[in-house]
């Protein structure tokens, strides 16, 4: 399904010069006017600069040249910082963009994309570059990206696993060794799992994702990877108490799952067709749940869904993984406006700050909708608030405050919301706050198994046809 596309549908950057050079000679000579050959021919100059980013793959080294000039040119809205090394010491990089791209402020939800995971699945690590390069060049001109810039603080982290992209010798489209780390560990096998114990050793990647997780509210976020076509959501391991027995896992949030994957999925010209990929899976208009797939225990999304209160779905957008270059121009035009209206959906719901009576913000609070507990309960972050994910409908919002009476309100999110923020609803608590915010400050949750009282099954280590002939022929993708 991965076809060319056609010829003009849009026109290279870096092919402009051709084109333009003779034109600016012919109309300057016809029209006997040589400024109008001159002013041509200067912006002809110009154009190399608007096309820095050009349709092949970046290693390590261009990447992190493009990442740094991009921070310099655009240094107002771009903040890039290294969130920790692969185990050969490569960097892992992460873009900022945002109207204040350096810290949070109040009201502005955190949004993640992360790709590259799987060393050799390569067209969302690209994809990413291009990414950035449209916002940061859109900014100011095109008023969607300024408004998205303006209200969202966007995390992109182009390679999770540069190692394992350098490691690929010859590109194959279903696996290289690359999938791995440098110390062969899976990286989407490498996280605690919440429904069964997950021995493996942490590896250096996953332990900077994990202490990343921790510096921010992130809200909304997105995994990019390959070898099939589909936007898959959580869970991708679970228990009898979330579904396995009718063979699939889901969470108490799954309309809203099941609506970001849609959102994407609808978008891609490609993947809302359900493209089987030569019959690797069957899915419904792109999008599936993670376990109804195949299970996995130690996955990334359910880890930042469980513990990290980020909401994330995991985007396959390949057939291929390591598609030749040639199509990279391709892969964008088909994901664009999926990336872009995905990051737009960080602002559903309902966000706010809790306070006490004296308006003092309480962090550390647990802020949930009734009949939709998390099994690690969300808490406000340090600034007192909370963001939670919710289509329009009428809610109940149960705030506790540990020694007090749970406080319930009820919120009803309009049919039409905001398109670049959520509605907005601050909470007081009807007493006044006696914690001492350092002691409170760092929430967390046991990373012991948190369902096994519920079953003592090991889901995802059942084996199934479709697992048996998956490992028989190493074509695992998420
Ligand atoms: C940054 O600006 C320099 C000098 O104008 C230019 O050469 C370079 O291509 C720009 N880089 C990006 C990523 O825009
Ligand atoms: C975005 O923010 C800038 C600077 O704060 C402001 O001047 C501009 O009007 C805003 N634009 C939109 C579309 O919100
Ligand atoms: C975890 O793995 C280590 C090393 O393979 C082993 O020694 C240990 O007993 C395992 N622990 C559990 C709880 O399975
Ligand atoms: C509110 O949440 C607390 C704990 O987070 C729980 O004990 C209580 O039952 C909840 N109340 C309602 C009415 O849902
Ligand atoms: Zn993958």
């Amino acid at each position: 399904m991965e076809g060319t596309p056609p010829g003009l549908r849009v026109l290279r950057l870096h092919s402009f010069p051709k084109v333009l050079l003779p034109t600016c000679t012919f109309l300057g000579n016809w029209g006997n006017n040589m400024d109008f050959a001159r002013l041509c021919i200067g912006l002809l100059l110009l154009l190399p600069l608007a096309a820095a980013l050009d349709f092949r793959y970046h290693h390590q080294d261009a990447m992190e040249a493009y990442l740094k000039s991009v921070a310099h040119n655009y240094s107002s809205v771009t903040h890039l910082h290294s969130i920790g090394e692969s185990v050969k010491g490569r960097n892992l990089w992460v873009l900022v963009v945002g109207r204040f791209p350096r810290e949070h402020r109040v009201g502005i939800p955190e949004f993640k994309y992360m790709a590259n995971m799987h060393g050799d699945e390569t067209v969302g690590r690209e994809l990413m570059l291009h990414l950035i390069d449209y916002l940061v060049t859109n900014d100011g001109k095109d008023p969607e990206i300024t408004q998205l810039i303006n209200s969202t603080r966007i995390h992109i982290l182009p390679s999770m696993n540069p190692d394992g992209f350098e490691a690929v010798k010859k590109p194959d489209c279903f696996y290289s060794v690359g999938r791995e780390n440098s110390n062969y560990y899976d990286l989407n096998r490498n996280f605690p799992d919440a429904f069964e114990y997950n021995n493996v050793s942490t590896q250096p990647e996953t332990k900077a994702v994990m202490e990343w997780l921790k510096t921010e509210t992130f809200v909304l976020s997105a995994n990019l990877h390959g070898g099939a076509v589909v936007a898959s959501y959580p869970f991708d391991n679970g228990v009898p108490a979330t579904g396995t027995l009718h063979h699939r896992s889901l969470t108490p949030d799954d309309d809203v799952f099941q609506y970001l994957a849609h959102t994407y999925a609808s978008r891609n010209p490609n993947m809302k067709t359900g493209n089987q990929c030569k019959n690797i899976m069957n899915s419904r208009n792109g999008i599936i749940n993670g376990y109804s797939w195949y299970p996995l225990k130690g996955g990334m999304q359910d880890y930042n869904y469980i513990w990290a209160q980020c909401f994330e779905i995991t985007l396959e957008l390949s057939c291929c993984k390591y598609p030749r270059e040639e199509k990279l121009l391709f892969f964008w035009n088909d994901n664009k406006h999926s990336l872009i209206e995905y990051m737009k959906q960080v602002h559903l719901g309902v966000k706010g700050q809790v306070f006490d009576q004296n308006k003092n913000p309480l962090p550390h609070v647990i802020v949930e909708i009734q009949d939709r507990k998390h099994i690690c309960p969300y808490r406000t972050n340090k600034f007192g608030e909370y963001y939670l994910l919710l289509l329009p409908g009428s809610y109940t919002i149960n705030v506790t405050v540990p020694g007090h009476d749970p406080y319930l309100t009820k919120v009803i999110i309009p049919e039409n919301s905001q398109k670049f923020s959520a509605l907005k609803k601050d909470i007081v608590l009807p007493f006044r706050g006696q914690w001492n915010p350092v002691l409170i400050s760092n929430p967390s949750c046991p990373t012991d198994p948190l369902y096994s009282h519920l079953s003592s099954s090991s889901p995802a280590t059942k084996s199934s046809l479709l697992l048996f002939v998956l490992c028989l022929f190493h074509i695992f993708f998420k």
